[in-house]
């Protein structure tokens, strides 16, 4: 038996480990001085969790990083109605962290962040309920060992939290299915005239976004189940650039992209960019723009600025410069060539133009237009 195979691939091996792998160790050492009540089934204090969120220091001088930046409100109120028998709802506009924010406090409370269905479309029922193991049907006939359980079955069983992704774009009767589970706590299964009951822990974090709202609208019986939270985009520029240049730093070290000087004022370039074409004028309040079809979010910046930095590394002289942002910025703006492309032209024009410390950028985005 090779290595991999025994199950000791070390961390290192895979290309995205979960949150609660990566943090492993400051979730230990914050457990380690966790003194506050904690819920049933919880793996830390709802004060501990926050501070695994927002980051902080504690008391051995050591220090833990902010995983997500914006108002300490919000993460409390999150944090809170998970100690209550609600359930939570992550609400936002692309690229605002809701999967992001969901996953850490999954590892935070329960200390696993897996289990998790995603929605869609096609999502069966079974994902949110429980599935069949056919062979095993057809030759013993319904038995628990035939019985495949869901992730929010496991969740259930073992007193976790549970994700769903995209609950809004799950067919209205597969939502449906979750009513009972989150106000019973129970998951009846007739075919072996048993139930499975939730023990303490057991919660649920959904995350939807604004922008799908109405495919799937939520039936107002489930809404009433979740308390819900919106993330909203970053307040300021400068908190902006924090949130992506923390990010890039973070994805440059997993990609084990070369070293390349962080580039603190390319990425406030591109910040810069997106949000005056987001919000329709310019950070100075004084020209109007027209805002292009794209989400252009801070998820979407960190990507540009990541691409970026692997052209500087490996094409360019190591440093992060206009040209190999670029590219990026044009492919995110323009998403529709007709429309878009005007408005991009036109921003490039009347804003980036007149901006004498820009003229690098100018030229570069000449170039790729
Ligand atoms: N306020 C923030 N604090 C920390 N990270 C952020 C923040 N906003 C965005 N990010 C980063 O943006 C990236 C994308 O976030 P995520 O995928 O969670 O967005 P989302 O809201 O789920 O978007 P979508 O609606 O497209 O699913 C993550 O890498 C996350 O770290
Ligand atoms: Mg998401």
């Amino acid at each position: 038996m090779t290595r991999s195979e025994s199950g000791a691939t070390p961390e290192a091996a895979v290309l995205r480990p979960h949150a609660e792998q990566q943090y492993a160790a400051e979730l230990a050492r914050l457990a380690e001085h966790d003194d506050r009540p904690r819920p049933p089934g919880w793996r830390l204090s709802p004060w501990a969790v926050t501070t695994y969120l927002l980051g902080g220091e504690l008391p051995d001088g050591s220090a833990v990083t902010p995983k997500y930046v914006g108002p300490r409100r919000l993460m409390e109120v999150a944090v809170a109605t998970l100690a209550t028998d609600r359930a939570l709802l992550l609400l936002g506009v692309p690229g605002t962290a809701k999967t992001w924010v969901s996953e850490h406090l999954a590892a935070a409370v329960s200390g696993d962040s897996t289990l998790l269905v995603q929605g869609t479309a096609g999502t069966p029922e079974e994902a949110v309920r429980y599935g069949w193991n056919y062979a095993r049907l057809l030759a013993e006939g319904p038995s628990t060992a035939a019985l495949v359980p869901s992730p929010l079955m496991r969740a259930m069983r073992t007193g976790a939290v549970a994700r769903i992704e995209e609950l809004t774009r799950m067919p209205s009767d597969v939502q449906d299915a979750l009513i009972t589970i989150l106000s019973e706590k129970t998951l009846p299964v007739p075919e072996l005239d048993t139930e499975v009951q939730a023990v303490p822990g057991f919660t649920v974090i959904a995350t939807a976004n604004d922008r799908d709202r109405g495919v799937n609208e939520l039936s107002s019986a489930l809404r009433r189940r979740f308390n819900t939270v919106v993330l909203p985009l970053p307040a300021g520029v400068d908190e902006e650039v924090d949130i992506v240049a923390r990010r890039v730093d973070q994805l440059g070290r997993a990609l084990t992209l070369p070293e390349t000087p962080a580039g603190l004022a390319e990425i406030r370039r591109v910040v810069t960019v997106f949000r005056e074409l987001r919000s329709g004028r310019t950070v100075d309040g004084r020209t109007t723009v027209k805002s292009p079809s794209g989400t252009l979010s801070t998820a979407e910046a960190i990507s540009v600025i990541t691409s970026g930095i692997a052209l500087a590394a490996h094409f360019g002289d190591g440093v992060l410069r206009a040209a190999d942002v670029a590219g990026g910025i044009v492919g995110a703006v323009v998403q529709d060539p007709a429309s878009d492309r005007v408005i991009w032209q036109e921003y490039l024009e009347t804003v980036v133009r007149e901006r004498p410390e820009w003229r690098d950028f100018y030229r570069a985005c000449r170039e790729v237009s």
